[in-house]
This record gives structure tokens, sequence and C-alpha cells, in this order.
């Protein structure tokens, strides 16, 4: 291992070595977006390469895609693909039911079609990310560009009468211009801090016409690994209710740890 991996990549890393046990051989596998899950895909790239795992990946944007054929996952569409087995992605924040904010990346859109697609998702984040109450990482929402002014005003509207703290409503730049998603729309970043009813939230953002989707992801994910610096790793079930722990050592993965295309 490079000795210039901060302790933060150290725990993604092992949180996606971890995940990457989940995937077997013939399933169709959701690949995330950001950080995290560039690591996972390079350790299912590795599977697929050294030990003769054969998957199908879809990934959640064209920065997945472009990593994934590097790597030597066959990808496809979820349109080819249909169903998933598993999708493994990043998140922003998780609580203690594990609902998530995502979008922090601008791929919450295709994240949140590939995650329900999926009989299970798993998320994988260092402990950064654990949170009681959702809400202090700005709340991504893609919108359409066609009247995105008029969308912001009615979102700051709607966000009086909810339970949340804050109701700055900021449009994602890149450099100078608008931040622009994979579907060719923007996002809004809603600074909320805390949000008392993520259900009511998400439900009444959606209905805004110009919103095509927020990046709550509630009742969605079925487990979290939690990587540490140190290699620990902590599997959180929402179902079973169980946490396990493991520990990795960074022995025989320098491989791997090339720049990632993120
Ligand atoms: C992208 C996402 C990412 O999963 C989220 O932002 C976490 O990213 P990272 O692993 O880089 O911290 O939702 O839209």
């Amino acid at each position: 291992m490079p000795i210039d991996l901060s302790p933060i990549d150290k725990a993604k890393f092992v949180a996606a070595k971890r995940a990457a046990q989940f995937v077997e051989s013939g399933m169709k596998v959701g690949l995330g977006t950001g950080s995290t899950a560039a690591w996972l895909v390079k350790c299912l790239g590795e599977m697929v390469r050294e030990e003769g795992l054969r998957i199908k990946g879809v990934p959640t944007s064209t920065r997945t895609s472009i990593l994934a054929r590097e790597v030597g996952i066959d990808v496809i569409t979820l349109d080819e693909a249909k169903w998933l087995d598993l999708t493994i992605d990043g998140a922003d924040e998780f609580d203690p039911q594990l609902n998530l904010i995502k979008g922090g990346g601008g791929a919450h859109l295709q994240e949140k079609i590939v995650a329900t697609a999926s009989d299970q998702m798993i998320v994988i984040t260092d402990a950064s990310k654990s949170v009681e109450t959702l809400g202090a990482f700005p709340l991504p929402i893609e919108v359409i560009p066609f009247g995105w002014q008029t969308t912001k005003s009615i979102v700051e509207e709607a966000l009086i009468g909810m339970d949340v703290l804050g109701r700055d409503v900021t449009l994602r730049m890149n450099g100078d211009a608008p931040f622009v998603t994979d579907e060719g729309n923007h996002i809004l970043d809603l600074h909320l801090k805390r949000i008392g009813n993520p259900r009511q939230l998400s439900f009444v953002v959606n209905q805004i016409p110009g919103v095509v989707e927020n990046g709550l992801f509630l009742d969605v994910c079925d487990a979290v690994v939690i990587g540490y610096g140190d290699g620990r790793v902590e599997v959180r079930d929402i179902h079973e209710g169980t946490i396990t722990e493991d520990k990795f050592d960074f022995l025989g993965d320098d491989n791997i740890f090339g720049d990632i295309a993120d």
C-alpha cells in the first residue's frame, strides 16, 4: 500500500473489499458512483481478472462505466439487465435505520433507479457518514434546466412548511457554469441542517414540476459496510439486525492502488 494513502481512503478501500465478498459469479451487479464505489469497482475488476469472477455490471454514471470497462468488468445497461441481484454504492449520510442522503457526486437519479431495481442494496462508507438524523449534508435534488429558477422558488416555498432547520437552496456549480448531470439536468442543493420528516420531504419535493428526483434513499438500503483506517470493517444488516466485524490487512493489494478515475 502506498504510504500516502489517507486513513479515509484506507477506510473506503476496506469497506469496498468486504462488500465485494457479497458478489458471486453469475450476478448482475449495480455499480455505484463516487470515490468509495470506485474502490469497489477496482476490487471487482481484480476478482474478474484474477479469480475468474463472472458478473455483469450496471454502472450508475458515465464515470463508473469508464472505470468498470477499464478494469475488465462486463458492462451492460439497466434495460439489458432488467433486474439486478445486488447494488453496491457509497453514500453521503446514513442514519440508524439505514436511510441515506446520496447525490454528492451528482448521480443520485441513476443510483436510485439502479438501487430500486435490485434485490439488495449495500452501502460502503467510512464512519464519518454516520448520523443520528439526516440533513447535515445538503440534500441534492435533480431538476430539469427549463425554468430551474422557478422550480427553485417553488422548492423554497415548499420548505417553509417542512420540519427542517435550514432552508437555503443553492444551484450546484461546476466552475463558472451550472453542474450538468449525466441526464443533462442541474442539481439544487438543499441546506437543511436537520431533516425531521424525510418521508414527507421526499414526497413533497418530488411532486414539484421540474424536480426529477431527490437524494433521499428511504427503505432502499439493506446493509451498510463501514470501513476504518486501521483495516477494521463493520457490517450492519437492517433485516437481521446484526453487526459483524472483520479486519483486513493491506498486504498484497498494491496492484489495485493505482489512480482512480473519479
Ligand atoms: C454520488 C453519490 C456518492 O455515493 C456519494 O456522494 C459518496 O461519495 P464518496 O464515496 O466519494 O464519498 O451519491 O452521487
